[in-house]
């Protein structure tokens, strides 16, 4: 694998939304991300699409959304997301958003320690399963660095479901309530995205050579240890890039398919660096015997799409031009942007969608 075909890591996850004013009060009013753009999607212009990041939108942090509440509840299975997971500095500051949600009424399970960091998990209002994880201690802990991935194991610390006090985690929470997300909590884009497939060895062979992406941990289900879980990475053989751990849990063979719908991930997009790169990274895609699609302009990045071997939808998104290439870098996300070519349509668009509230 050349460098050049491995990914930097995530660009962007898109899920689905059933309602898009509920989606960024959730988002921005309670998780503190930025809503970087408002737009429609460009294949479907009569729905919107939020993207949500840090200040810029910064490749790795971006978080997006389609709004199709007409859409039937989905859920997880083969060939889908089970959760995403975003990250936080410290353990302390993960307390505090455990309480933050408790008091909005979002249930919260854990602090859980995954040996490689600590999780806690919610659901947004589509039923969308979240993680916060803490930074560290990292994948270093039980593997030298340059030696990831090499064996089969449960990291130090891990609790392992039924052996671990779960009414001393539940009871764990920050003593004060946290009305207001201090600098120390802000959340820190993709940790890793966890998806679920039926054929992890098949999995490491494609996503080395789609993505360039390397096996860096091969572990359990810590609340099933019956089930593998298996971690990629961009990965050098020294370091393990931020915002680029892609894991999957193993099902059985003939597992539950994801049934995709409100509440799931449509797909997750990863870094290509420029279109030149992105264009030769097509041509390495379909001489691999991968169906890829065209290059598409979606404005702020170009896409190709293409599927993993068990159906999951995968994008590879340039780093730009970036989200302030149609407004100014202080005031992303205050208007409904639209490309040139819906311009036209503007007024009728604009009057089918629900005001934001922005
Ligand atoms: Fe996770
Ligand atoms: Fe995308």
């Amino acid at each position: 694998m050349t460098p050049r075909f491995r990914t930097a890591g995530f660009h962007h996850i898109t899920m689905v939304s059933s309602n898009a004013p509920r989606t960024l009060a959730f988002y921005r009013g309670i998780l503190g991300l930025g809503l970087v753009k408002q737009t429609v999607n460009f294949d479907d212009p009569g729905s919107y699409h939020l993207y949500f990041g840090d200040a810029t939108g910064a490749p790795g942090t971006i978080v997006t959304f389609f709004e199709w509440g007409g859409l039937p509840q989905g859920s997880p299975g083969v060939g889908g997301v089970h959760h995403l997971a975003l990250g936080v500095a410290t353990p302390e500051a993960q307390l505090k958003w455990k309480r933050r949600l408790t008091d909005a009424g979002v249930p919260v399970s854990g602090p859980y320690n995954r040996g490689w960091f600590r999780s806690i998990y919610f659901a947004d209002p589509d039923g969308q399963i979240l993680e916060i994880a803490t930074k560290g201690p990292g994948y270093t802990v039980d593997e030298p660095a340059d030696a990831l991935g090499q064996k089969e194991l449960l990291p130090p610390g891990a609790e392992i479901v039924g052996d671990r006090d779960e009414r001393l985690i539940q009871a764990l929470t920050h003593p004060e309530p946290v009305p207001v997300i201090t600098p120390d909590m802000a959340l820190d884009g993709i940790h890793h995205i966890s998806a679920i497939s039926t054929d992890l060895v098949r999995l490491d062979e494609f996503y080395a050579s789609a993505l360039g992406l390397a096996l860096v941990k091969k572990s359990f289900n810590q609340d099933n240890p019956s089930v593998k879980h298996w971690f990629w990475a961009s990965y050098d053989g020294q370091e393990v890039a931020p915002h680029s751990a892609l894991t999957f849990f193993g099902w059985p063979p003939r597992g539950r398919p994801t049934r995709p719908g409100v509440g799931q991930t449509h797909h997750i997009a990863f870094r290509a660096p420029t279109a030149d790169d992105q264009l030769a990274w097509r041509e390495h895609l379909l001489s691999s015997g991968i169906q890829v699609s065209p290059v598409m302009d979606r404005t702020y990045f170009q896409s190709i799409y293409f599927r993993d071997p068990d159906g999951l939808l995968l994008e590879i998104a340039t780093d730009g031009p970036g989200f302030a290439s149609d407004e100014a870098p202080g005031a992303l996300g205050r208007e409904l942007r639209l490309p040139a070519w819906l311009e036209p349509d503007r007024e009728r668009i604009a009057g089918a969608l629900a005001p934001l509230g922005v």
